[in-house]
């Protein structure tokens, strides 16, 4: 396993436990992309036939051998300008004006561990994980330099991609700077990709790859609801135990853009990186430009593995801080109690209601400082509000204390209201366009954070808070996507920089606050799952997933999530019924049950509740407690789809000790048939008893025979199955 180089055939071959990537430098010593797939043991090139196409050119010095096009060779970087019309990794204004690069392999290196990449988050190494490969690439005209880096985690089936670009002696502007470059040359690939809308991320699609370019984008300023930086290319017959799959997770915040296309020999590429249609970079001679990074695996055993995999990562390689594997506090946050509409009693009343039914942490929400009465005003102006809170955060957080509970506090530092004292002061902090109105969006403003002076401004107001009082949790929230993004800060020809130039500076600030304030449990927001990435995860192990708290539209919110990302990440709040977005009414018990398969936690208000819901959560609680370290550190698995007449899943046990089994039915039958699942990831062998029944069942049986539930009626029941394992054959 790991990387091996064959000097004589100049082949790279990166091998992890169950995946291989191979790539070769060629006689024209163009980087061909060979293989990524199960592991063969053999050298791949074989595979790759030629033959003269039509149309396709031939690179200089290649001329009298027709066969051979950039236009239909694999490449492991492709650049416009060379004769490959396809998708490119690389585009670049020279500075005569003329656009094309054509990089050349020059070398390579191999290091123990992992690179890391400047000012950007990435996978890390805990120690003795990972080996970088870096390939070195040149063009010869240009002196452009671009360095490939690949980051290879044997043990996890995870190689990572980023590179590094570095003119030569005449300045280069780059139009586009993708992080990778994958080529599927054989098969017949559907693509899954998770759209959405605010109240509605991360839907699953998937669909056959048309002879066309599929793009999945945001042009935003941020990740977006709309559509992931994430997608999944799968044999057409592939299912969640069967058929290959690769996965691709871009590491970054801000305008994101994946192309797959599928060409006209039915060879698949796709490029994946910062959207090159809101970003140009300048470099002067000498200069480097560093790409986000993309994470890779491939599962040849469906689409369950594979996202076991990118979960893997995400929770051990990704997240950080103390709370990176620990149990998170259940929490109970006022913004569905009380929006806007709150002052201290009420703060004090629902927090005392909430610590004697055994929530361990309150959230204040929006509304707490400055002139914040609504989404109008206050935006910026980080001083709380004394007529509403006459006993200041300090205050506030020592009563909370009091009551044997920890203090959390939501901020939005990222934005500004026009109406309030921040932009009174420095209007030219917000990105507007020099004589013209802006966008608003919920009345607010961004703030340019690509200017040191902003994020130093955002950092004192920010680390006052934190220092000044005992805050034990922040939720970093986000509310608009970005408009008139143009800095004062740079000139007319670098504003195709502000928009990266701003997620790096997010980066910054983040970076800051979350190394000093190493105590403080960071949840990330942008409307709920407007930013849910690696990158955010990289400095909140918890992201809000969803403002839509309806437990049934939680089904498909949390599945599509599911694939990607592990349910450590996932925020997930019981809220009351009538659901506030969708009038819908569910049990109380449901409701629970979908939010403590993510980070568990109560937002409604907690005194209209009657004796009896109150005791219903007291024994919540206690069950969240029982299965907290299942849920949040077992192996999670989609026992269905979502679009049946019930929802199962199912945690399984690192050791397969125990298993939880969930269910929801989301549309009860009369005199239905009846519903069986097929458990997955027990041990075959050994005996599991069913804790609230006593019945006993082999883990073959459960997996290959399957489950029998028993007849439920009424709106949207669910059930929770504790199966442990009791004996061995
Ligand atoms: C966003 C968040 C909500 C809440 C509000 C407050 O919409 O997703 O959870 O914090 O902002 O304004």
């Amino acid at each position: 396993m790991g990387i091996r180089f064959d000097r004589e055939r100049r082949l790279f071959t990166i091998e992890t436990a169950n995946t291989a990537y191979q790539m070769a430098a060629d006689s024209h010593d163009v980087l061909q992309h060979l293989y990524y797939g199960r592991r063969t043991g053999s050298d791949m090139s074989y595979m790759h036939r030629r033959c003269d196409r039509g149309f396709s050119g031939n690179i200089d010095g290649a001329e009298e051998n027709r066969s051979y096009s950039l236009d239909t060779i694999c490449q492991e970087y492709a650049c416009a300008g060379t004769g490959d019309y396809r998708v490119p990794a690389l585009v670049v204004r020279n500075d005569d004006g003329s656009t094309c690069a054509d990089l050349r392999y020059r070398g390579y290196e191999i290091r123990e561990g992992k690179y890391a990449i400047p000012g950007m988050p990435a996978v890390y190494d805990n120690g003795g994980e990972a080996q970088t490969l870096i390939i070195s690439l040149e063009d010869p005209v240009s002196g452009l330099a671009v360095q490939l880096f690949y980051g290879v985690f044997p043990d996890m089936d995870i190689i990572t991609r980023a590179a590094q670009i570095r003119s030569g002696s005449r300045p280069v502007t780059l139009e586009r700077a993708m992080s990778a470059c994958v080529e599927l040359p054989f098969g017949q690939w559907d693509l899954i990709h998770f759209h959405g809308r605010h109240c509605m991320e991360r839907q699953f699609e998937r669909t056959p790859l048309p002879h066309a370019i599929q793009t999945v984008a945001s042009r935003r300023g941020m990740t977006s609801h709309h559509h992931n930086p994430f997608v999944i290319l799968c044999d057409r017959h592939a299912d969640e135990d069967h058929g290959d799959c690769l996965g691709m997770i871009l590491v970054y915040s801000g305008d994101h853009r994946t192309e797959i296309e599928r060409d006209q020999t039915d060879s698949v590429r796709a490029v994946m990186g910062i959207h090159d249609g809101t970003f140009s970079w300048e470099l002067q001679p000498g200069e480097t430009f560093f790409t986000p990074e993309v994470i890779l695996t491939f599962s040849s055993k469906g689409l369950t593995r594979l996202s076991h995999n990118c979960h893997r990562i995400i929770r051990n390689n990704i997240c950080r801080g103390r709370y990176k594997l620990a149990r998170r506090p259940v929490l109970i946050n006022n913004w569905e109690a009380t929006y806007f509409d709150f002052n201290e009693d009420k703060i004090m009343g629902l927090a005392r209601q909430a610590a004697d039914l055994g929530i361990e942490m309150f959230v204040l929400d929006d509304g707490w400082f400055g002139a914040r009465n609504n989404d109008r005003a206050g935006l910026g102006d980080w001083k709380v509000n004394l007529e509403k809170l006459p006993s200041g955060l300090v205050g506030l957080a020592e009563q909370i204390h009091a009551l044997g509970m920890r203090f959390g506090l939501w901020i939005e530092p990222e934005m500004v209201n026009e109406d309030s004292d921040l932009y009174r002061a420095h209007p030219d902090w917000a990105f507007t366009v020099p004589g013209r109105g802006p966008v608003r969006s919920r009345h607010q403003l961004v703030l340019d954070l690509s200017r040191e002076d902003v994020r130093d401004y955002l950092y004192g107001a920010i680390s006052a808070i934190l220092r000044e009082n005992a805050i034990d949790y922040i939720k970093w929230d986000f509310n608009r996507a970005m408009e008139d993004v143009f800095s004062r800060a740079l000139p007319a020809g670098r504003q195709g920089e502000v928009r990266h130039r701003y997620v790096l500076g997010l980066y910054r600030l983040l970076d800051r606050l979350t190394s000093e304030f190493t105590q403080v449990l960071f949840e990330g927001c942008a409307g709920g799952g407007g930013r849910f990435d690696p990158a955010m995860l990289y400095y909140s192990p918890q992201i809000w997933c969803s403002d839509d708290t309806d437990a049934i539209e939680r089904l498909k919110i949390q599945y599509g999530t599911s694939f990607g990302y592990p349910v450590s990440a996932v925020g997930s709040h019981v809220s009351a019924s009538p659901n506030h977005q969708t009038g819908r009414s569910t049990p109380l018990h449901t409701r629970a049950v979908v939010a403590m398969s993510g980070t568990f936690g109560y937002e409604l208000d907690l005194n209209s509740l009657s004796e009896e819901e109150k005791e219903e959560i007291r024994g919540q609680i206690a069950v969240y407690h029982k299965y907290a370290d299942l849920i949040r550190s077992g192996d999670y698995y989609r026992l269905t789809e979502t679009d049946l007449d019930y929802t199962a899943w199912q945690f399984v046990a690192p050791d397969l000790s125990e298993s939880l089994v969930n269910l929801v039915v989301t549309h009860p039958l009369a005199n239905g048939p009846f519903i069986h699942v097929k458990l997955k990831g027990l041990d075959p062998r050994a005996v599991y008893e069913d804790e609230a029944s006593g019945d006993r069942f082999t883990g073959a049986a459960l997996m290959y025979g399957g489950y029998t539930f028993p007849v439920m009626t009424g709106d949207y029941p669910a059930l929770q199955i504790h199966l442990v394992r009791v004996l061995f054959e």
